[in-house]
């Protein structure tokens, strides 16, 4: 990992899987601001992580309310901030037409307003802490290798994911010049709470481990702008763009349909 400006590392969905592997990934004497949802979680971590003299804070917040976003930079106040983290997310498994209408609104919200208000908010305060420290700080966008196709029966999620990545690319070439490092971090099917929540079938194979996907986003920031952790992944995301999009479209929908017959026999 470069050496970050001195400053809060902020990570949202920091009570579970990669968010939480992120902030256990960080150098020890980095001082914590996590947020999530569930209390006794988020506390649980700050327990651990408060080692030594090290500040670490929590903030409960709903990234699905507008409040959410807002109580995370209240939380933060007028202090520098080296590392943003846009972590939180989730999906929604299933045909478009039997969703539930406030999941997909939820996934909007998280996976792609909730970011865009905190880096707006937030993107100022870590170009400022990065000219005091006379140093980088940092910009994490997770976005997903479901970034790079459409999927049907995870239409809603895999757009919210596409949102992310385009976010992403795009800030780290208009910060070019800034001391801000931008990394828009695509991770594959990774062990987390993740596949349960969305009640995604299937899977079990080539599942990384979210400690290892933490420690790799980490030394990729600053030296290379997007990451698709795991060999694996890195060749189907970008075989994915090589094969024309009218050939590509039907077989993403055969697979997809396949996975939606596995889990409903
Ligand atoms: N796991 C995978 O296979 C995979 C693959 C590619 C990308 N990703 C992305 O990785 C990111 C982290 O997911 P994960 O795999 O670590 O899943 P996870 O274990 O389910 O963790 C999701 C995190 O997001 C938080 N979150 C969800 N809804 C929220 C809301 N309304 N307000 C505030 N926080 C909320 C959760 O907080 P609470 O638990 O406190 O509710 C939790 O900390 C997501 O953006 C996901 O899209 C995951």
């Amino acid at each position: 990992m470069i050496p970050l400006v001195p400053g809060l590392a902020l990570i949202t969905g920091a009570s579970s899987g990669i968010g939480e592997a992120l902030a256990r990934a960080l150098p020890p004497d980095r001082p914590l601001l996590l947020t999530g949802r569930d209390p006794a979680r988020l506390e649980a971590l700050r327990a651990e992580l408060a080692t030594g003299s090290r500040p670490v804070e929590i903030v409960v917040a709903d990234l699905a309310a507008p409040a959410g976003p807002q109580a995370v930079i209240e939380a933060l106040g007028e202090r520098p901030l080296a590392l943003l983290v846009n972590n939180a997310g989730l999906g929604a498994w299933g045909p478009f037409l039997a969703s539930d209408p406030a999941r997909e609104a939820e996934m909007v919200a998280v996976n792609c307003l909730a970011p865009v208000v905190l880096t707006r908010a937030l993107l100022p305060r870590l170009i400022e802490s990065a000219g005091q420290g006379k140093g980088r700080s940092g910009l994490i966008l997770v976005a997903s290798t479901a970034a790079f196709q459409p999927l049907p029966n995870f239409a809603t999620y895999a757009a919210t994911k596409a949102f992310d990545r385009f976010l992403g690319e795009a800030l780290s070439q208009e910060l070019a010049g800034q001391p801000v490092a931008v990394l828009t971090l695509c991770p594959g099917a990774t062990r987390t709470r993740f596949f349960e929540r969305a009640r995604l079938p299937g899977l079990r194979s080539h599942v990384m481990d979210a400690d290892r996907v933490a420690r790799l986003a980490l030394g990729a920031l600053g030296r290379r702008t997007l990451l698709v952790p795991g060999l694996l992944n890195r060749l189907a995301s970008q075989l994915v763009g090589l094969v024309p999009r009218p050939l590509a479209r039907p077989a993403i929908r055969l697979v997809m349909r396949q996975m939606l017959k596995k889990e409903t026999p």
